[in-house]
Order: C-alpha cells, then sequence, then structure tokens
C-alpha cells in the first residue's frame, strides 16, 4: 500500500510524541532537553542542535521561526492607537487617556495587579470599542497583521460575542462582522486562523455560546471555550452548553487551573468534556517534587499526560494575574521537559503587553531551549489546533519543518565557513 508522504511522517511524530523520556530521565541529572532532541529527526546538523538559551535567541530571530498561537483573546489584543481611533469614530469618551504610548502603559499597569479579576478590568474599554462590523472587522484584520509581523503561522483568536451587542448587533453580525476581517487578513498575509467562541463563566447565556458556535461552524469557528473568573465559577455549571458542543462532535477548550487548582482542571476534563486546557497551570499542584528530584505525578496529572491533553501555557498573563509569582516558580519547563503537551501563546497583547516572539523568546532564555525544542513547540500547538487534520499536516509539513529546516541550514552554513 502507497503511503502519502505527509500522513507516513505525522504518524511518525505522534510515535516520537509517545516515546518522551520519563521524569527520572529528567530528573536524574540528565542535562535540560538532552533526550528531547533525540525526538526529532534532524539530518543537518549536530553542533547546531547544542545551541539553546541566550546563545539561541542571540543566533537566531525567532521572530521569524513559524510559530503557532492557540490562546490569544480578539479583545485582549488590540493597538492601542487602534483603541483610541476606534473611540473617537463611536464617540466613546471612557478611556483615561488618549496618547497611544500612556494608553499602553495604563493597559499594563491594570494587568499587573496580580489578581485575575483585576487583570480583566481593562477589557471595558476594549469591548466598548468593538461594537459595530466595522470596528469588529477592522480588530480582526489588524489582529491576522501583526500576527503576520509575528511569525506566526496559524492562529486562534477567541472572544465573546454576547459582550458585542450593545449597539444592536446581533450575535450573528458580531461573529460575521469579525470572520470578514480574519478573512481579508488571511487573504492579505496567508496567516490561516480558526475562531473560538467563548461563553463567560459568571453568565447563564453559555448553551446559547455554544449553540452560535455550532451554527457559525462552517464559516470559520472552530471551537468554544469558557473565560472570565474562574474562582466561584466552577466549569461544571456549564455542562449543558459543553454537552451540546459534544453532541454535536465539536471541539471545546476551557480556561482552567489559572486562578483555581486542579479541581477546576478535573471539572473541565472529566464533567466538562474539555480536549485541550486554557493555562492549567496550577496542575502544578497535582505534582509531587521528591528529594531526591524526581517528580510523582498525581492522577489528574497522569491522565493529562498519558492523553496527551494540550496545555495553552502562557507565561507573562500567569506572571500578571498571579497564577506564578515569577518565571522561577513557572511550571512550563518541568511540563515540557516531562512530556506534557505544552505551547506558548500570548493570552492578552495589549494587556500584558506580549506577542508570540516575546513569549518564546522568554521561554527560550529561561527554560534554556533549543531550536528543535522550540520546533517541538510549534509541532505541538499545530497537532492540537482545532483546525482539520489535513490542513494541520499540510501547515506542518509545508511551513514549520521548512521553516526549522532552513534555519538549521543557515546555522550550519555559518559554522562551515567559521
Ligand atoms: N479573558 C481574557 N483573558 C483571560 C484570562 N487570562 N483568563 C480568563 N479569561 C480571560
Ligand atoms: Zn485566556
Amino acid at each position: 500500500m502507497r503511503v502519502a508522504p505527509a500522513e507516513y511522517f505525522g504518524f511518525l511524530n505522534e510515535i516520537k510524541d509517545v516515546s518522551l523520556p520519563s521524569a527520572h530521565d529528567f530528573c536524574a541529572g540528565v542535562p535540560a532537553g538532552t533526550l528531547l532532541e533525540t525526538t526529532i529527526m534532524n539530518p543537518t546538523t549536530t553542533s547546531t542542535s547544542m545551541l539553546r538559551g541566550k546563545e539561541l535567541t542571540r543566533r537566531v530571530d525567532i521572530g521569524a521561526l513559524p510559530k503557532v498561537l492557540l490562546h490569544e483573546h480578539l479583545d485582549g489584543g488590540l493597538r492601542p492607537a487602534t483603541v483610541i481611533e476606534l473611540a473617537a469614530e463611536l464617540g466613546y469618551k471612557g478611556l483615561p487617556t488618549t496618547d497611544p504610548g500612556d494608553l499602553a502603559d495604563w493597559f499594563h499597569r491594570g494587568a499587573q495587579k496580580g489578581n485575575l479579576p483585576e487583570y480583566l478590568e481593562g477589557f471595558e474599554h476594549t469591548i466598548a470599542v468593538m461594537q459595530t462590523p466595522e470596528t469588529l472587522e477592522r480588530v480582526a484584520f489588524e489582529f491576522i497583521e501583526d500576527m503576520h509581523r509575528d511569525g506566526v503561522v496559524y492562529a486562534e483568536v477567541r472572544f465573546a460575542p454576547v459582550y458585542h451587542t450593545a449597539r444592536g448587533l446581533t450575535q450573528e453580525e458580531v461573529i460575521r462582522s469579525v470572520i470578514r476581517g480574519l478573512r481579508r487578513g488571511e487573504k492579505t498575509y496567508g496567516v490561516e486562523w480558526g475562531l473560538i467562541v467563548c461563553a463567560m463563566r459568571h453568565m447563564k447565556k453559555s448553551l446559547e455560546a455554544a449553540e452560535l458556535a455550532i451554527r457559525s461552524r462552517d464559516e470559520g469557528v472552530v471551537g468554544f471555550d469558557l473565560a472570565g473568573g474562574e474562582e466561584g465559577f466552577p466549569p461544571k455549571k456549564h455542562v449543558d452548553a459543553f454537552q451540546a458542543i459534544e453532541r454535536a462532535n465539536f471541539n471545546i477548550t476551557i480556561h482552567a487551573g489559572e486562578a483555581f487548582g486542579p479541581k477546576s482542571i478535573w471539572q473541565a476534563l472529566q464533567f466538562c468534556g474539555a480536549h485541550r486546557l486554557g493555562h492549567a497551570t496550577r496542575l502544578r499542584d497535582d505534582i509531587e517534587f521528591l528529594p531526591d528530584g524526581t517528580m510523582k505525578l498525581g492522577r489528574l496529572a497522569q491522565y493529562i499526560l498519558d492523553r496527551r491533553v494540550p496545555l495553552e501555557m502562557c507565561l507573562l498573563s500567569n506572571l500578571h494575574t498571579g497564577a506564578c509569582k515569577d518565571l522561577e516558580s513557572h511550571p512550563f519547563g518541568v511540563f515540557f521537559r516531562r512530556g506534557f503537551r505544552v505551547c506558548l501563546n500570548t493570552d492578552d497583547r495589549l494587556m500584558s503587553d506580549t506577542t508570540m516572539t516575546k513569549e518564546t523568546t522568554l521561554a527560550t532564555e529561561h527554560f534554556d531551549l533549543s531550536l528543535n525544542e522550540l520546533e517541538k513547540l510549534s509541532l505541538n500547538a499545530m497537532k492540537s489546533a482545532f483546525a482539520h487534520f489535513d490542513q494541520r499536516i499540510r501547515i506542518i509539513f509545508d511551513r514549520i519543518k521548512p521553516g526549522f529546516a532552513a534555519v538549521r541550514t543557515r546555522l550550519a552554513e555559518e559554522e562551515r565557513q567559521g
């Protein structure tokens, strides 16, 4: 039987994914990342694969590497100048300042209060200026333009349509306007995308949002999420919405383990059927770190590792919301090296003053990552995307692998030339 090359190699990648090293391997003095290197075929170079951390970010343009973003809020990523222009267009008078630099600072300061409810306060202003077809389309187009500039080849962006009806739009009109902007962006820049509809944890309208997501799936909506303040709003309260999504054979991601512990993650998976988890930072509470340097996974962590549940991790946002007090205590490195299917994300580029390039640079330098490990992160994300399988395979083989291969070739050439 003839096997199509892309599918064949896609299959091999799954196998390699399963054969990641054990906790013992990594916690018994094996240098960080060493065994992960063996999981990716890299015929061009040996010494370039030794580059890691700050040496890597010095030699390689992280912005140009093909990256994949699965977790970004449309209303959390506006450009400050756009917020000001749209406020003027709509006659919105609520902005704290009309200077773009000052407004950017205002959002960043507001986001760094160390708790999620205060982090979310800035959204009042971005949502206020996204209330007409034109403003929604512009924000969506600029999102794709920003992704292109950030080296992102595929992006999933999410928002809650229910927040954008203050000036009389229906939720369908809201979605259609956003999709128009995303399509125009894709046509101009070639960045592929998927849209995720959010329900809000503190609202009672999640079933309505789920039905809207399902109705819009052929237009570009790829999944359903539950966002907003986590503590006091357990995901299982929205189980009817998630069951509707499951009955429609559709996709679920849930913010969980950001401002609340493993119980929220457990409910998201086992009551609500989440296929991916937003953040899951507090999964670290289900892992015991033993004095000999090894770790003992709790039942939930073991399940998530075994089932390859994708974890959409957001480093800077986690520092700003207090999910983690600093990068030293962030579990990203531990999860990655233990073989969890993690990927890097921005969450809210405006509030957290971030980009995919910034998150990737931060992760590379702080967790001492290599180029192969960065490729692994892009592959983890692309494999976990809600795009259909064929599209995922195409992007992996047409964009991600050739993009990383070109960098390896260049590094090897530089090394040959001394
Ligand atoms: N909406 C925007 N950012 C969010 C976050 N970090 N957690 C929950 N809901 C959000
Ligand atoms: Zn989020």
